[in-house]
């Protein structure tokens, strides 16, 4: 790998530069608006690929948005390693709250950050992370050194929930077969303390609306008279949980997996400042489910949380109204092994049974997306681990995660295999935020380990290990 991270060291400039021009490109999948953005973001991608020596390049369209697949077999008798990524990203908005806009990719060092991050919407999740991948390749293209089968698969929806992506998946299960899944779409603890996401949770996200009268009314003529629906949605919203933050749904925990001591035990050992955490964030307390650290709150229990509330009057100064409507989004975090057509499911009746009197409430189920946790004794881990380790001089802890990548179950139900969550990004990166930004720091070394990965997964192939 030597001429490999030479290339690399020469060319951080240009791989910064055109990863400058891939942010600038608004590929916001859930806005309709930015179509033409996010198709001419997968055209980009394919031309990375394809300069980087990749073969069968392809922009694979779906209903959606497209998949872009790429491959390169160099020897059928080595391994295969998949790479997903993704190339959209969340929506900017609150734009005011941006000190530089969200498309216009500006490089400043930051107190985490010293030698500089690049703020821009998807700079962290996921561009500048699936692009680690293809200048990786790159480099290792340039300087003969790819050890291992590479097939490449990029996607434009993951922020909207990857529906495409799971049809896509069944329909090509050989063109897809590999030896294992390499993503970088997750974090490290700090930069130096890398660490490997051994599992992530599930989701389970509904929308509600409460319906109270058939038009809004004057708060004066009936208020106290008739039910108000915002006053309903809230009170069934803290009804869902009881004193000690647990969630009340009946049947709610039936399938969670309990944790054993040894597992917790291993978890309190990853470091964790909850001093530094609350002055990070600007809160005086931390609040969760009782009987839990904030660790084990932020990644091997489930949650329940709203997303976004409204309804009545929310303009210039007071317009004295009962609305007739009020509605809010609902995102449920799962852990192994519930399922969120079951949660989504006991959610529902749940909230019927407690509609009160007076209000008619309707549920809409959004996408979810089931919980994954990858073994740490694998053939890919190990590769991984040795990766950081030689990259960061320190062997990286593995560690849970409180997010979701929902086609990472599916991978390993369609495809058959296991995912390798490897991902540089940090917790304060501010991701789906305002002023998302991703360290140089974080950028190069994901370069850097990559190919390590591809020759040590090579080599624990070729010993056998599964
Ligand atoms: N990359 C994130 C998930 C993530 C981030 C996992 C950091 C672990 C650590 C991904 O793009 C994402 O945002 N996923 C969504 C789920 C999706 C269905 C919208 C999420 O977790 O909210
Ligand atoms: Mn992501
Ligand atoms: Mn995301």
């Amino acid at each position: 790998m030597k001429n490999t991270q030479k290339f690399i060291t020469d060319n951080k400039d240009k791989f910064l530069k055109e990863l400058v021009e891939l942010l600038k490109i608004p590929s916001i999948s859930a806005d309709p608006t930015y179509k033409k953005e996010v198709l001419l973001t997968a055209d980009e991608i394919a031309a990375f690929l394809k300069s980087a020596g990749a073969d069968n390049v392809e922009v694979c369209s779906t209903k959606g948005y497209p998949i872009v697949y790429a491959e390169k077999i160099i020897d059928v008798d080595l391994p295969t390693v998949l790479v997903y990524g993704h190339y959209d990203v969340q929506p900017a908005d609150p734009i005011e709250l941006w000190t530089s806009p969200p498309f216009e990719p500006v490089i400043k060092p930051t107190e985490i950050h010293p030698d500089g991050a690049i703020f821009a919407r998807g700079a962290c999740d996921d561009k500048g992370q699936m692009f680690m991948h293809i200048k990786a390749f790159e480099a290792m293209m340039a300087s003969n050194e790819l050890p291992c089968n590479v097939k490449f698969m990029i996607e434009g929806e993951e922020e909207v929930g990857s529906e495409n992506l799971g049809h896509f998946i069944k329909a090509n299960k050989e063109r897809l077969a590999a030896d294992i899944i390499l993503v970088s779409d997750t974090g490290i603890i700090a930069n130096d303390v890398p660490s490997i996401t051994t599992g992530l949770r599930g989701l389970s996200y509904v929308e509600v609306e409460v319906t109270g009268p058939n038009r809004d009314l004057h708060s004066g003529l009936y208020g106290g008279c008739v039910a108000n629906p915002i006053n309903i949605l809230c009170q069934m919203i803290a009804e869902m949980q009881d004193e000690d933050k647990r969630i009340t749904i009946p049947g709610f925990y039936e399938d969670v997996q309990p944790i054993s001591n040894e597992e917790r035990e291993e978890m309190a050992r990853a470091p964790f400042s909850e001093e530094a955490y609350k002055k990070a964030l600007n809160i005086d307390a931390v609040v969760g489910e009782k009987g839990y650290t904030t660790r084990e709150r932020g990644s091997i229990r489930p949650t329940f949380d709203v997303n976004g509330i409204w309804g009545g009057y929310i303009g210039e100064g007071a317009k004295t109204v009962i609305p007739s409507k009020a509605f809010a989004k609902i995102s449920m975090r799962l852990v192994p092994d519930q399922s969120p057509e079951k949660i989504t499911a006991l959610f529902q009746s749940y909230f019927e049974s407690i509609a009160p009197a007076g209000v008619k409430v309707k549920v809409t189920p959004h996408h979810g997306g089931e919980p994954a946790v990858t073994p740490i004794d694998s053939a890919g881990y190990q590769a991984a681990s040795r990766a950081m380790e030689q990259t960061f001089g320190k062997r990286p802890v593995p560690l849970r995660s409180g997010g979701s990548i929902p086609i990472v179950a599916l991978f390993e139900k369609v495809l058959g295999l296991k995912t390798v969550l490897m991902g540089f990004g940090l917790d304060s990166d501010a991701i789906h935020s305002p002023n998302e930004h991703y360290g140089l720091f974080n950028f190069y070394k994901g370069i850097e380990t990559i190919p390590y990965f591809y020759q040590f997964f090579q080599e624990e192939h070729a010993k056998g290990n599964q």
